[in-house]
């Protein structure tokens, strides 16, 4: 984590993998609300790790994939360096089987280096998930994100229940926002079950990243930590 001068802001990247625009819809939320709470933010996508559907007898799916593919070719993709860049993370992936999707995976990995050097430690974190059911993994998928975080020697600042937007209906989730998007992707009516609830509940947790994190850079600034 960077510490804080008279003039440096905080720093967020929001890296994410979205198959069907769920998530897409929910990182670029959190962007907005970063840069709206003064910090400077960096919205990156995963790129998708195969080149045609995972499944293109499910039309419908392969469909909402392919547009979403073009909704999001105007974001940058993520690389390490945006990681050591920032002194927020937040890293978003759907559900898949209960396990974060595997591109996000592989993205991870690829900090290895910038992990050997402790490139991550101190930086805040915490991450955010959309699945098909309310019951269909959300935790699972978010702890094994957080679990990344514990070997980074990140800082995990969860949204808790520490605003009344996380007690509103399709909100709720402590670990991490979380959105349901129902058992079809629909084309041409992408990530319509993302709420206003849970952009306005990621729009919170991100807020709070920024503010966590930016007294910690204060604070950080008076010892030997960074
Ligand atoms: C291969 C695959 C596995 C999935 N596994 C789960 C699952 O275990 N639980 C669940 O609730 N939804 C599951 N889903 C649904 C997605 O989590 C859900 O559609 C999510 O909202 C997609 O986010 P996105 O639009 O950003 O890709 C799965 C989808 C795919 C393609």
């Amino acid at each position: 984590m960077s510490t804080a001068g008279p003039t440096s802001v905080t720093r967020v990247a929001i890296v994410y993998y979205s198959g069907t625009g769920n998530i897409h819809k929910l990182a670029t939320a959190a962007a907005e609300a970063a840069e709206k709470a003064g910090a400077q933010a960096r919205l990156r996508r995963v790129p998708e790790y195969v080149n045609e559907s995972l499944a293109p007898e499910f039309t419908e799916w392969t469909e909402a994939w392919s547009e979403n593919a073009e909704a999001m070719k105007d974001v940058p993709t993520a690389g390490i360096d945006d990681l050591d860049w920032a002194d927020v993370v937040l890293l978003g992936a759907p559900g898949r089987f209960g396990l974060i999707a595997a591109p996000l995976k592989h993205f991870i990995d690829l900090a290895w280096p910038l992990n050997a050097r402790r490139g991550l430690a101190n930086k805040v974190m915490s991450s955010f998930t959309s699945t098909g059911a309310p019951h269909g993994g959300q935790e699972a998928t978010i702890l094994s994100l957080n679990n990344v975080f514990y070997h980074w020697g990140a800082i995990i600042v969860p949204p808790g229940i520490t605003d009344d937007i996380q007690t509103a209906p399709s909100n709720g989730n402590p670990y991490g926002v979380s959105s349901v998007s129902g058992r079809q992707a629909i084309p041409g009516r992408l990530a319509e079950n993302v709420t206003e609830d849970n952009l306005a509940a990621i729009a919170y947790q991100t807020r709070r990243m920024v503010e966590i994190a930016t007294a910690l850079r204060q604070g950080f600034a008076m010892t030997s930590l960074e």
